[in-house]
């Protein structure tokens, strides 16, 4: 069942460029988006005022991906919550807020509860869920389903990667519907999106030279992860990635957050694994790898092909290819799903059944 790989966590890795395209496809009908399961009209898309993002855990990264995503591109203010703390904090809702919940297996406890704490309080209600006819898909007033599959490894990747693509989908539906992007751009994101897949595939192939890089943290106490903006949302997904199928502790941090606390955990050796994909922020991103680099860290770099600046500030670096500023995190999180993973298996670790974790977390 496992098709030959000797872990789902690997197979579901190798099933992305597949989930991704199953996800957007059916979306895509003569150069525009089309989300049928949206069930919201123009008008109610023109009068959103704020969007509510509620999810756990991945889940919630992928929210904090789309808070950049949906501000810039569609320029709606977006909030994001992890849905155990949304649930107690009181949130303020209005006729035009639009509650957001993702979620692969759609039954995570604590965001069924927002879910029905968000309805009570009078939000539409929109669910990005994995499980087809599963409790958040049936309850939500609207479903944009992420079409990955089942997902068996308890540490998610596919679905981690078609609630991107997902969440593209609507930042564009709704941008284009609001006016903040024209034409070309949304065919230019069109373009970028369907080479996704195969940038995906080439990215994996990379597997072996990881193991390779991978082989030298095996006994690492800790490793940090920094970046800015959406790279600092796929840091925090690589981090919790490592962590949870490794058991090394692991921190993501916003990378100019570092120097107000968390660099005095640098030493001699630390690794720090530094994601930058966002042009704009290259020169602030350099500042802080040569920050760390100086109180003896090793620098490893994810960054976009071409970026020769990176290679200098940086010990090692591992390229991914240009796509659209927006959809970088799609390309980015391979090489950290692959590191993780890798580190792991060198560690002899239960890569599919991590200690202490379920794969539905039906309780609070
Ligand atoms: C991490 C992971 C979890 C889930 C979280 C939410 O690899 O899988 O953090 O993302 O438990 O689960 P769902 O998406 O089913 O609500």
């Amino acid at each position: 069942e496992k098709g030959g790989y000797e872990h789902f966590m690997l197979k579901e890795m190798y099933e992305q460029p597949k989930a991704i395209t199953d996800t957007f496809s059916p979306r895509l009908k003569d150069g525009m988006i089309e989300i049928e399961e949206l069930n919201m009209t123009e008008e109610e898309i023109k009068s959103i005022q704020k969007i509510m993002i509620v999810a756990c855990g991945s889940a919630y990264h992928t929210g904090m991906t789309a808070k950049y995503v949906f501000e810039e591109m569609a320029r709606i203010p977006v909030e994001v919550d992890v849905a155990s703390e949304f649930r107690y904090r009181n949130p303020i809702i209005t006729d035009n807020t639009l509650v957001m919940v993702i979620s692969q297996s759609g039954e995570t406890a604590d965001t069924l509860a927002a879910l029905r704490e968000a309805k009570e309080r009078g939000a539409k209600v929109l669910g990005v869920v994995n499980v087809v006819g599963s409790s958040i898909a049936r309850e939500a007033d609207g479903v944009m389903y992420t079409w990955a599959g089942p997902e068996i490894a308890v540490a998610t990747t596919k679905a981690y990667s078609a609630q991107l693509i997902a969440l593209y989908l609507l930042a564009m539906k709704m941008s284009q519907v609001r006016g903040t992007i024209d034409a070309d751009q949304l065919t230019g994101m069109i373009e970028d999106l369907k080479s996704l897949p195969t940038q995906v595939e080439m990215l994996l192939e990379n597997k072996k030279k990881i193991q390779k890089f991978a082989n030298r943290y095996q006994a690492a106490e800790q490793i940090f992860f920094i970046g800015r903006g959406i790279d600092y949302a796929i840091s925090q997904e690589g981090s919790l990635k490592l962590k949870e199928i490794s058991y090394i502790h692991s921190e993501a941090y916003a990378a100019g957050e570092l120097k107000h606390g968390t660099i005095s955990l640098v030493e001699e050796g630390t690794l720090v694994v530094s994601v930058l994909t966002q042009e704009p922020l290259y020169k602030k991103m350099i500042s802080n790898m040569e920050e760390v680099r100086t109180r003896g860290a090793f620098v490893m770099a994810v960054t976009v092909e071409g970026n020769l600046e990176a290679e200098k500030a940086a010990d090692y670096v591992l390229y991914i290819p240009k796509t659209n500023e927006y959809f970088m995190n799609s390309l980015a999180i391979i090489p950290l799903q692959l590191f993780a993973y890798e580190i792991a298996v060198g560690r002899g670790c239960d890569v599919d059944k991590p200690r202490n974790l379920a794969k539905s977390v039906t309780v609070e």
